[in-house]
């Protein structure tokens, strides 16, 4: 069987709903990160089904803020086409690393980080409501290390 064609292209002021829907991030702050190209849209028949916001740590070394898939499209390569996308484009622009990270409590998107080629490389304790921790990754970007 085979799903929607996936696109993605870089978010604009008029998805801002769609990439806030998770709540984390004040509208001032979202239009900022669209200003900066940092939100990439997943689109599947030419509706949204999935976003990802990137970060930089230091301003400098790129980090996956939020990635997210709607239910419906999980598990059919939507999370992995985005990752690709932004992985070969901060590798095109000489970014060496991609960090990411995931609640400590939450098995399933660490399981797809590991799946995705990202290693654990840390863990802040009681960062999160209710003492949860958080688990970082990183991986390597380029030709040995980047999605394709
Ligand atoms: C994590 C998430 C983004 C993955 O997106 P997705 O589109 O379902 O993932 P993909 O279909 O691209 O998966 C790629 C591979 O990982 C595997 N995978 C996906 N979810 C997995 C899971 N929960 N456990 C183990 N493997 C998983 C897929 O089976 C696939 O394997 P393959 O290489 O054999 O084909 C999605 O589940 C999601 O939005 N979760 C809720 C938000 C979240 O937790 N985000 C992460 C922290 S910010």
């Amino acid at each position: 069987m085979t799903g929607p064609e996936i696109v993605i292209r870089v978010a604009r002021e008029g998805d801002l709903d769609v990439v806030s829907q998770d709540g984390h991030l004040s509208d001032a702050v979202l239009q900022r990160k669209l200003s900066d190209g940092d939100v990439f849209l997943a689109l599947g028949d030419r509706e949204p089904v999935g976003y990802l916001r990137l970060e930089w740590l230091w301003s400098t070394l790129p980090y996956i803020e939020r990635i997210w898939v709607r239910e419906s499209h999980r598990r059919a390569g939507v999370g992995r086409r985005l990752l690709a996308h932004v992985e070969n484009g901060l590798a095109g622009r000489g970014h060496a690393v991609l960090y990411s990270s995931s609640q400590a409590d939450e098995p399933a998107p660490q399981a797809w980080h590991r799946r995705m080629g990202f290693e654990e490389c840390g863990l802040l304790a009681g960062m999160n409501e209710g003492g949860v921790g958080e688990v970082f990754f990183r991986k390597a970007l380029g030709p040995s290390g980047g999605a394709t």
